[in-house]
């Protein structure tokens, strides 16, 4: 019988919402016990919104066990019902420091949902109360804070995963994984990823997002740290968690219409970074908040030498060769064919599922601490080597890392 993870969530802003959804579809793993936020009143509304929101759920797990038609599909939504009733006699508390959350709380999980300063810290110090992480994108702002988080986290013997993880738990990206891994593909030399928003800057070009995005030492960065995290996660993951080993990044900032706000903007509008793993394989990374750029093909394309996928299409090479009248081969007529993926016969959870099961178990979330900190390796990395206007190695980048002056954690470009 697996244990209800009792989970207390850090950071009641925008997205703080999905996490309250995210628990509460599985009232049987985990229960909500209590909210903090440094602002009270964002932290008062987020308990509100549990309340109201397990109401509305137990109202309609009674609605769908009454209309199911056997006792075995009966039973479990009347007990998800009961969990989620609970909730108004339970109540949620309220807290505006973790620290003292971790402390009065009798918690197994933490879950963070606030700006990308405060990731390491505040898993630092849950992984240090023994609690379980599941932390917000991007994993950190440098690959420092990244391996601390990892290193602390595994110390304590907790669990790690950070919300990226909903890139990678379907069927179609198990079976990608698995012909890049499996050696179907044939040598796995090289891939691209293009991401790129016409303008999509948030508080540039759309507004009612944190002060905090455009500003390097609260968000690590911009673009690549925002958007490019998800699919450079899901590339990672695709490609069977390589390490990287050397980083060049050019970066940019300067696209119009101009930035007229007031706060500090310092982060990258675009990041190109080019990176090779340890194991021969190497990609390139084309990231862009704001581009002049439309109906180019964007997504993940993976080169092999026996076929290749165009975002989670296959093809493989099935030509042929012309032969002269001695039978030796002329010439070489390709034909690549789009070709089926074999998907796995199975069924993928959500990524609070995921973390949850790894809670109760010996399994890892499928993006753990290992793969966040190579994600971030990626993003941290190009920066820096945009800002040195070189490439540089992940030995490397851990030592420029050192050298920052605090309290500016980040890389603003020149
Ligand atoms: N907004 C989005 O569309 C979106 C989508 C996916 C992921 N994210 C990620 O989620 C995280 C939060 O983003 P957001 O948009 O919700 O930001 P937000 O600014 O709306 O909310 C962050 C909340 O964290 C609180 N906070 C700050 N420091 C704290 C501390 N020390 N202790 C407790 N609470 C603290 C703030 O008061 C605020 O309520 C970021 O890492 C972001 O990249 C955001």
């Amino acid at each position: 019988m697996s244990k209800r993870i009792k989970i207390g969530l850090i950071g009641c802003g925008m997205i703080s919402g999905s996490h309250i959804n995210g628990y509460l579809a599985h009232p049987q793993h985990a229960e909500i016990v209590a909210v903090c936020d440094t602002v009270a009143a964002n932290a008062k509304r987020r308990a509100a919104e549990v309340l109201s929101t397990a109401a509305a759920r137990a109202k309609s797990a009674i609605a769908d066990a009454e209309k199911a038609g056997t006792a075995e599909a009966r039973e479990p939504l009347k007990a998800d019902a009961a969990r989620l009733a609970a909730y108004s006699d339970n109540g949620v508390k309220i807290f505006n420091d973790y620290n003292e959350m971790l402390k009065a709380c009798d918690l197994d999980a933490v879950s963070l949902a606030t700006p990308p300063f405060v990731h390491e810290p505040a898993t630092v110090a849950a992984a240090n109360a023994g609690k379980h992480v599941f932390c917000e994108k991007p994993m950190a702002r440098t690959a420092t804070e990244a391996r601390n988080m990892r290193d602390a986290c595994n110390k304590a013997g907790v669990k790690l995963a950070y919300q990226s993880g909903g890139t990678c738990l379907d069927a179609t990206s198990y079976a990608i994984r698995d012909y890049v891994t499996s050696g179907k593909l044939g040598d796995v030399y090289y891939g691209r990823l293009t991401s790129y928003r016409v303008r999509g800057r948030p508080n540039v070009d759309m507004f009612g997002f944190g002060r905090w995005f455009l500003n390097s030492v609260y968000s690590g960065g911009g673009t690549i740290y925002d958007t490019g995290v998800y699919l450079i996660n899901r590339s990672i993951y695709l490609l069977g968690s390589p390490q990287p080993a050397t980083i060049s990044g050019i970066a940019y900032r300067g696209m119009l219409p101009e930035y007229t706000g007031e706060e500090i903007n310092d982060v990258e509008e675009h990041a190109s970074v080019f990176v090779r793993f340890t194991n021969g394989m190497s990609f390139t990374y084309e990231n862009g908040w704001s581009s002049n750029m439309s109906g180019q093909p964007q997504g993940i394309f993976i080169f092999g030498s026996k076929g290749a996928f165009s975002n989670n299409k296959l093809f493989v090479e099935e030509g042929t060769w012309d032969t002269d009248e001695q039978g030796n081969r002329r010439r070489y007529r390709e034909n690549l064919v789009e070709t089926p993926l074999e998907l796995p016969d199975a069924s993928f959870p959500d990524k609070f599922r995921d973390f949850l099961n790894a809670c109760n178990s010996d399994a890892q979330p499928v993006s753990n601490g290992d793969v966040g900190l190579k994600v971030t390796e990626i993003m941290s990395g190009s920066l820096l080597s945009a800002k040195l206007g070189r490439e540089i190695s992940v030995e490397e980048l851990y030592e420029l890392e050192a050298l920052r002056t605090e309290p500016t954690p980040g890389w603003p470009i020149p």
